[in-house]
C-alpha cells in the first residue's frame, strides 16, 4: 500500500476518542423505552388462552395502546432451565430470532399446570421443585425454587414492545393516518429516532421502524452479579443507576478506557447472580444492540413500623433489578437456576456449548508483533528464544505479512518462502499463526475478492449494492459470514492446496472482526447494511465476528480431515465463541492500570463460558517500562491464553532486551508456564467435559464466603491454586487473601503455609509471583522443560502434593 494512503486509514494512532462512540443519551431505542415506560401502561395476561403443550405453555399478553397482543410461550429445558419467549403473534414481518448459537441437542422437559390463585398460573417443570407462577393482570412472573421465589419477571412493568408498522409514507387508511399523527411534532420524531436516528454526520434509515424490546428482572436477595463482557470493568457488575447503562455493541475501540461500560470487542449477553445458597443465571439471546441496567437495593436490616416510637426488628432482603433492553429481535430469555455456581455453568454450556479443546501447543507461550518484518526478522526472534533459553511456541504474524493486507495471501519480499520459514519453525515443534480478517480488498484480480463477487458473498448495502467500507487494505467489502454457504466456501479456502505457503502448522487470527469499519458509523458497519436472508445489520451485529471465527475453525478442521484440533483466536466474539477458540482482550495499554484490569476482564469472561481467554502480555499500545514487562509476564504466566504483542510504533521488547536480570526473571515466568502444563491442559479438560472454567473467582470455589464475592485481584485455576498477580510498580509486599477456615494454604516456592480464612501480607521482589496451592490437593506437572511444549512430549512428570488439615 501506498504510505500516503496508508497514513490516510491510520485511525488506530491515538488512545480512545470516546466522542465516536455513543453513550446512552445518543441511543434512540433508549430514549423510546425511558420517555414512554414513563407513560406507565401495564400488560395483562390472557390466561383463558392459556395452551399447554408438549413442548410448552403459551398464552397471550397485551397492553392498552397495543393494537394487539404479544405471544409468551414458557419451556421448560432439562437441567433446570426455563425459556421465556416473548414475540408478536403475527408480526408484519418475521422478527430475528438468533441462529446458530444454541446446541441442537436441547431437551424440553413437560410443564404441568398445577393449582394456583384466581388470577394466576402456576407451571411446574420436571420433579415439581421449580416453579413459574404467571400472575396475569399486571403481567408478572415469579420463578419459584423450593418454596422461594428467588426471581420475579417484569415485576417493576418494564416489559417493552416495539411492534412492526407500516412505514407513514405506506399508511393510507384514516385510521392510520391518525396512528402515523401520533407524537408527529419534528422534534418528538427525531428524538425518538422511529425511523431515522443521526449519529454525528451518520443517519441510520431504519425500514423497519422501531423495533425495541425491554424486559426486567429482580433477583430477590442477591446482590453480587457478574457476566455480560465485555467491559473493561470490575468482575462484579455496578450499579448503574448514577451513570451510563452497560452496553453490549460490538466496537473496535483502540486504548479503551477502562472502568467504562461502553462496548468493546465482543458481547456475551449472560449474567450470573450469586448469593449464598443459590447462583442463578439469566442469559438474553438477542444479537442486536443491547443495553443493560443493574440497580441494587442492599438489605435493610431494621426497618421501623409506622406503630410507634418502638422499632420493629425486620429484615429487608436485598434485590438486584437487572433491566435488558435491545434494538430489535424477540425476547427469548433462559433463566438458569443452579443452585450452585457449578450447575449454572453446566446450564449455560448445555444451551451453547463447552469450551473447545485447545490443542496443546497453544497453552504455551504466544509470540506476536505487528509485525515480524521478514523471514529473517523471523528466525532472529525464534533464535532470540533458544539462546536465552526461554520456551515458545508460536510465532505470529500480523497484517504486514500479506501482499497489500490480502489474507491468504504472502508478501513476496518479506516472505518470499513461507513453507521454509515454517520448516525452521517445525524442526522446533513449534507453531505459526497468521491473522485473516473479514474485510476483503477491493481488487478484481484478487482471486479471493474476485470469487466471492461474483458468488455474492458480500454483505450488501441497503441500494442492493455490494457493502463498501475502509479498513487497512483501504477500501473493501465486507464476507457475509452469517450465509452458511460464505462459511463453506470460506472454510475451503484453508485448504492447503488453496492457502498457497500454508502447511499444517499454521493456524489462524480473525482480528477486526466487530466488524471495524475505518470512517463508519462508531467505527463500525451501518446499521442498515443487509445480510443473507433480508436481515439488516442491526439484527445481528454482535454475531458477526461469532460466524467467522466458526467458519475458520471449520476451515482447520477440514483441512486436515477431521484429524486436527484447530486452534483459532478471535477479537469479536458472542455467546457461544467458547466452542471455536480463543478470545483476547484487544488494544489494551501498556500501563499498570491496564494489567490489573486484566483479571477482572479474564475473570468475566470465564463465567461465561470462554475459559480461552487473554490479554496482551506487556500492553499493546506503548513502551512498558521493564518492572511492567515482568510484571505482566508473570501475571500472563498464570492466565489462560499467554501471549505477548506490541503495536507497529513501540519499541521492541522481546524478552531478551531489558538487561539480563530482567530476561532471567521473564525466562523463570515462562519456564514456570511449562512446568504447569500438565495441569493446564488437565483444567482445560475439565473445561471442555465437565463445563468448569479454568480462570475462576474466588467467590465460585467458595460460594459460601461472603468475603470472596467481590475479590478480584487474585482468583483461582482450578481449584487448586490461588494466584495473586503482583499489579503495582515498586511493590514490597501484597495483601493476599486465603479464603475458607477450613483450609490450608501453601505458598508454592517457599511452602510456608497458613490456615484459610484471613489476609495475610507476602512480602515480594521483582521475583515474586504470589501462588499458593491448596492443601489437600495435587497438581501434575512436567520436571524438565524443553524449548517448545512439542519437545516435551517425554520429559517426566512429577506431582505436587499439598497434605490437607487432617494429614499435616
Ligand atoms: C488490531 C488488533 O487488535 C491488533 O492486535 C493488531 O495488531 C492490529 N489490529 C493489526 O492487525
Amino acid at each position: 500500500m501506498e504510505s500516503a494512503e496508508k497514513e490516510e486509514i491510520s485511525v488506530e494512532d491515538e488512545a480512545v476518542d470516546k466522542s465516536i462512540f455513543k453513550d446512552c443519551s445518543k441511543i434512540a431505542f433508549y430514549r423510546r423505552q425511558k420517555q414512554l415506560l414513563s407513560k406507565k401502561s401495564t400488560y395483562q395476561a390472557l390466561l383463558d388462552s392459556v395452551t399447554i403443550g408438549k413442548d410448552s405453555a403459551r398464552f397471550q399478553i397485551i397492553n392498552e395502546p397495543a393494537k394487539v397482543p404479544l405471544l409468551a410461550e414458557v419451556c421448560g429445558i432439562e437441567g433446570n432451565i426455563f425459556r421465556l419467549k416473548i414475540n408478536e403473534e403475527i408480526p408484519l414481518k418475521p422478527r430475528y430470532e438468533v441462529p446458530d448459537v444454541l446446541t441442537s441437542k436441547l431437551t424440553t422437559v413437560r410443564l404441568t399446570s398445577c393449582p394456583g390463585d384466581t388470577g394466576s398460573l402456576v407451571l411446574a417443570s420436571g420433579k415439581g421443585d421449580l416453579k413459574c407462577h404467571i400472575m396475569a393482570n399486571p403481567f408478572k412472573v415469579d420463578l419459584v425454587s423450593e418454596e422461594e421465589v428467588v426471581m420475579s419477571i417484569n415485576s417493576l412493568g418494564q416489559l417493552y414492545f416495539e411492534q412492526l408498522q407500516i412505514p407513514p409514507k405506506q399508511r393510507t387508511t384514516k385510521k392510520n393516518e391518525e396512528d402515523a399523527s401520533t407524537d408527529t411534532t419534528q422534534e418528538n420524531q427525531e428524538e425518538l429516532g422511529l425511523w431515522e436516528e443521526k449519529f454525528e454526520n451518520f443517519v441510520d434509515v431504519k425500514v423497519n421502524g422501531p423495533a425495541s424490546i425491554g424486559l426486567d428482572f429482580s433477583l430477590h436477595g442477591f446482590e453480587h452479579l457478574y457476566g455480560i463482557p465485555q467491559h473493561a470493568e470490575s468482575h462484579q457488575l455496578k450499579n448503574t443507576s448514577d451513570g451510563d447503562a452497560y452496553r453490549l455493541y460490538n466496537l473496535d475501540v483502540y486504548g479503551y478506557k477502562i472502568h467504562d461500560k461502553m462496548g468493546i470487542y465482543g458481547s456475551v449477553p449472560y449474567l450470573l447472580a450469586h448469593k449464598l445458597g443459590r447462583t442463578l443465571g439469566i442469559f438474553w439471546l438477542n444479537a442486536s444492540e443491547t443495553l443493560v441496567e443493574i440497580k441494587t437495593e442492599p438489605a435493610v436490616k431494621y426497618t421501623l413500623t409506622q406503630m410507634g416510637p418502638v422499632a420493629a426488628k425486620q429484615k429487608v432482603g436485598s434485590r438486584t433489578d437487572v433491566h435488558w433492553m435491545s434494538e430489535s429481535g424477540i425476547i427469548d430469555v433462559f433463566l438458569l437456576t443452579g443452585p450452585t455456581p457449578s450447575d449454572v455453568f453446566k446450564q449455560y454450556s448445555y444451551l451453547t456449548g463447552t469450551q473447545a479443546m485447545p490443542p496443546l501447543f497453544s497453552l504455551g507461550y504466544h509470540q506476536c508483533r505487528w509485525n515480524y518484518e521478514d523471514e529473517q526478522d523471523v528466525k532472529a526472534v525464534d533464535a532470540g528464544f533458544d539462546e536465552h533459553n526461554i520456551p515458545y511456541d508460536v510465532m505470529w504474524l500480523d497484517i504486514e505479512h500479506t501482499e497489500g493486507k490480502r489474507y491468504f495471501t504472502w508478501d513476496k519480499k518479506r516472505f518470499p518462502n513461507p513453507k521454509r520459514m515454517q520448516d525452521l519453525l517445525r524442526s522446533k515443534k513449534r507453531k505459526l499463526v497468521v491473522i485473516s480478517d473479514p474485510h476483503i480488498k477491493i481488487d478484481p484480480n484478487y482471486s479471493v475478492y474476485a470469487k466471492a463477487k461474483e458468488q455474492g458473498f458480500f454483505v450488501r448495502n441497503h441500494e442492493g449494492g455490494d457493502f463498501e467500507g475502509v479498513c487497512w487494505p483501504g477500501l473493501s467489502s465486507y464476507l457475509d459470514f452469517t450465509n452458511p454457504k460464505v462459511r463453506e466456501w470460506y472454510s475451503s479456502l484453508f485448504t492447503f492446496s488453496v492457502y498457497q505457503g500454508s502447511t499444517d502448522i499454521l493456524y489462524i487470527w480473525n482480528d477486526m472482526n466487530e466488524p471495524s469499519v475505518f470512517k463508519g458509523p462508531e467505527q463500525t458497519m451501518q446499521k442498515n447494511a443487509i445480510h443473507h436472508g433480508n436481515w439488516e445489520h442491526r439484527e445481528l451485529h454482535n454475531i458477526y465476528g461469532f460466524y467467522q471465527q466458526m467458519a475458520t475453525t471449520e476451515g482447520l478442521i477440514q483441512r486436515s480431515k477431521g484429524k486436527e484440533r484447530p486452534f483459532v483466536l478471535t477479537r469479536s466474539f458472542f455467546a457461544g465463541s467458547q466452542k471455536y477458540g480463543a478470545v483476547w482482550t484487544g488494544d489494551n495499554t501498556a500501563e499498570w492500570s491496564y494489567l490489573k484490569i486484566s483479571i477482572p476482564m479474564l475473570l468475566t469472561l470465564s463465567v461465561t463460558g470462554i475459559s480461552f481467554c487473554g490479554a496482551d502480555v506487556g500492553g499493546f499500545i506503548g513502551d512498558p517500562e521493564a518492572e511492567l514487562l515482568v510484571r505482566w509476564y508473570q501475571a500472563g504466566a498464570y492466565q489462560p491464553f499467554f501471549r505477548g504483542h506490541a503495536t507497529m510504533k513501540t519499541k521492541r521488547r522481546e524478552p531478551w532486551l531489558f538487561g539480563e536480570e530482567h530476561t532471567r526473571l521473564i525466562r523463570e515466568a515462562v519456564r514456570e508456564r511449562y512446568t504447569l502444563l500438565p495441569y493446564w491442559y488437565s483444567l482445560f479438560y475439565s473445561a471442555h467435559v465437565a463445563s468448569q472454567p479454568v480462570m475462576r473467582p474466588l467467590w465460585v470455589e467458595f460460594p459460601n464466603e461472603l468475603e470472596t464475592f467481590s475479590v478480584e485481584d487474585e482468583y483461582m485455576l482450578g481449584s487448586a491454586l490461588l494466584v495473586h498477580p503482583v499489579t503495582e510498580p515498586k511493590a514490597t509486599v501484597v495483601d493476599v487473601f486465603l479464603p475458607g477456615s477450613s483450609e490450608i494454604w501453601y505458598d508454592s516456592k517457599t511452602f510456608a503455609h497458613w490456615k484459610g480464612a484471613c489476609t495475610v501480607k507476602i512480602p515480594v521482589t521483582l521475583d515474586s509471583i504470589p501462588v499458593f496451592q491448596r492443601g489437600g490437593s495435587v497438581v501434575p506437572v512436567k520436571t524438565t522443560i524443553g524449548r517448545s511444549t512439542g519437545c516435551m512430549t517425554d520429559s517426566p512428570y512429577g506431582l505436587r502434593v499439598a497434605l490437607s488439615t487432617k494429614l499435616c
